[in-house]
C-alpha cells in the first residue's frame, strides 16, 4: 500500500479558500523563485488554466513520468494531476540509484489535494486482480499470459505487473507496448482501461472476438466460458474512464450532419464505435499536435477531457473547435487541483510540514519499477 505521511501542517487550507486567484498567484510565485530549480511543479494537459499557468512542465502522462525519471537539481515535486500519477513521479524520482546520487537525499512529492484520485485506476484493485490471476491459472498457463497495465492504475497493481513479467503503457505508446508484449506471451491481461486495450488491439488487426472482458463481479471465469478464456489474445480488464466513455457515436453523427466536413478527434479511452468512427485518435500530447499543425479554417469536435478542449479553442482561434458532447465531460478529480491548495501545498512545503506527501511502499515501489522501465525502455 502507499504510505503517505501527513505532518501536522503549518497552514491550515480554510485561509486559503477566502483568497483570490491574484492573491494566491503571487504568493505561489514566492514561492517558486525561493525554490528555483529546486521546485518543479507538474501539470497534466486536463488541469484548469489557472493551474497550468504555475506549472514548470506540462504534459501528458509519459511526458511526466519522463520528466520526474530525469529530475536531477529538484528536490520537490508537487504535481497538478491526480494520485497515481505522483505515486509513478515518487517512484522514479526516488529510484535507488537517483537517491545514492543525491547522497541519500529524496525528493518529496506532493499532491495538493490527496483527494484527487483516479475512478478508472480505483476500479482495478489489487486484491481483485490477485483473485481473477488465480482464477485464471485454473484454465491457462499464467507463465504465457502478460499483464500490462495502463499508468493510470495504483502502484501496487504496476508492482503486480513488474513481478509477473509485464508492463506498464500509456496512451502515447499502448500500440508498442500491446506488441512487445504479445511478442513474449501467449495473450496479455490488460488493466484497468478496457478501452484503450481494446481500441489499441483493434488498430493492431487483432480480431474483438478474442477479447473477452474479465469482469470482477461476476462469479466465475470473470464472466467468461472457458473456451473464451483459452481462445483470448487480448483479456481486458472490465474499467473505463467516466469522463471519455460520455462520448457517443451518436454525437459524431450529429457534429457530422450539422457541420458536413469537420473532423472527429478523440481520445483512445473513449468506447471503441466512437474510436472507429474519429479520423484520428491519441493521447494528450499527440491532440494537441495534430491541432498545431493544422491549417487555419479547419473544423474539430474534440473527445477527450473539457478543459483541454477550451484551452485549445481559446489558443488556436484560426480553427474552429467544439466539444464533442452537449453534455459536460469533465474530470472532477483533476479538478480538485485549484490555486488554493497549490498555494497551501506550496507555503506547507516551505514550512517544512509537506502536506499531500505521496511516498509509495519501498517493495511496491521497487517492483512498479520493474515494469515502468521496460515501458520506458520502448519509448
Ligand atoms: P494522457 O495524457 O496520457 O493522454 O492521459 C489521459 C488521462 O486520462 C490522464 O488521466
Ligand atoms: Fe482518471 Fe479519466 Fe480523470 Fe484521467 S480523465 S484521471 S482516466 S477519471
Amino acid at each position: 500500500m502507499p504510505v503517505t505521511s501527513e505532518p501536522t501542517p503549518t497552514f491550515s487550507l480554510a485561509p486559503y479558500k477566502e483568497l483570490d486567484n491574484s492573491a494566491l498567484a503571487d504568493r505561489i510565485d514566492a514561492i517558486r523563485k525561493d525554490w528555483g530549480k529546486r521546485l518543479v511543479i507538474l501539470g497534466h494537459h486536463y488541469q484548469q488554466d489557472e493551474v497550468i499557468a504555475h506549472s514548470d512542465l506540462r504534459g501528458d502522462s509519459l511526458r511526466l513520468s519522463q520528466l520526474a525519471a530525469d529530475s536531477h537539481e529538484c528536490r520537490a515535486i508537487v504535481f497538478c494531476g491526480v494520485h497515481f500519477m505522483a505515486e509513478t513521479a515518487d517512484i522514479l524520482a526516488n529510484r535507488s540509484a537517483k537517491v545514492i546520487e543525491r547522497q541519500g537525499e529524496r525528493v518529496s512529492v506532493i499532491l495538493p489535494d490527496m483527494a484527487a484520485g483516479c475512478s478508472m485506476a480505483d476500479m482495478a484493485q489489487i486484491d481483485q486482480v490477485e483473485a481473477a490471476w488465480e482464477e485464471l491459472s485454473e484454465w491457462l498457463d499464467t507463465e504465457k499470459i502478460i499483464p500490462v497495465t495502463y499508468i493510470n492504475s495504483t502502484a501496487a497493481l504496476k508492482a503486480f505487473c513488474g513481478r509477473h513479467n509485464g508492463i506498464v503503457c500509456t496512451s502515447s505508446n499502448a500500440e508498442k507496448v500491446l506488441r512487445w508484449s504479445l511478442e513474449r506471451g501467449e495473450r496479455v491481461f490488460f488493466f484497468p482501461d478496457q478501452h484503450l486495450g481494446r481500441n489499441t488491439a483493434i488498430s493492431m488487426g487483432i480480431d474483438v472476438a478474442r477479447m473477452p472482458v474479465w469482469d470482477p463481479s461476476a462469479d466465475e471465469g470473470g464472466g467468461n466460458t472457458s473456451d473464451a478464456l483459452r481462445e483470448s489474445r487480448v483479456l481486458l480488464w472490465k474499467g473505463h474512464c467516466s469522463v471519455h466513455q460520455m462520448f457517443t457515436a451518436a454525437h459524431v453523427t450529429q457534429f457530422r450532419e450539422k457541420f458536413p466536413g469537420i473532423k472527429i478527434l478523440v481520445h483512445p479511452e473513449c468506447p471503441q464505435d466512437v474510436f472507429e468512427t474519429a479520423d484520428a485518435s491519441g493521447s494528450t500530447a499527440k491532440i494537441i499536435d495534430i491541432v498545431q499543425q493544422s491549417p487555419a479554417g479547419t473544423q474539430w469536435a474534440i473527445g477527450t477531457e473539457l478543459h483541454l478542449v477550451n484551452r485549445l479553442r481559446e489558443e488556436h482561434p484560426e480553427q474552429d473547435i467544439h466539444f464533442l458532447s452537449p453534455v459536460v465531460c469533465m474530470c472532477a478529480t483533476m479538478y480538485r487541483i485549484d490555486l488554493a491548495h497549490l498555494c497551501w501545498s506550496l507555503e506547507n512545503l516551505d514550512a517544512k510540514t509537506p502536506v499531500g506527501r505521496i511516498e509509495v511502499d519501498p517493495e511496491i515501489a521497487e517492483w512498479s519499477l520493474v515494469a515502468l522501465d521496460r515501458m520506458l525502455e520502448l519509448s
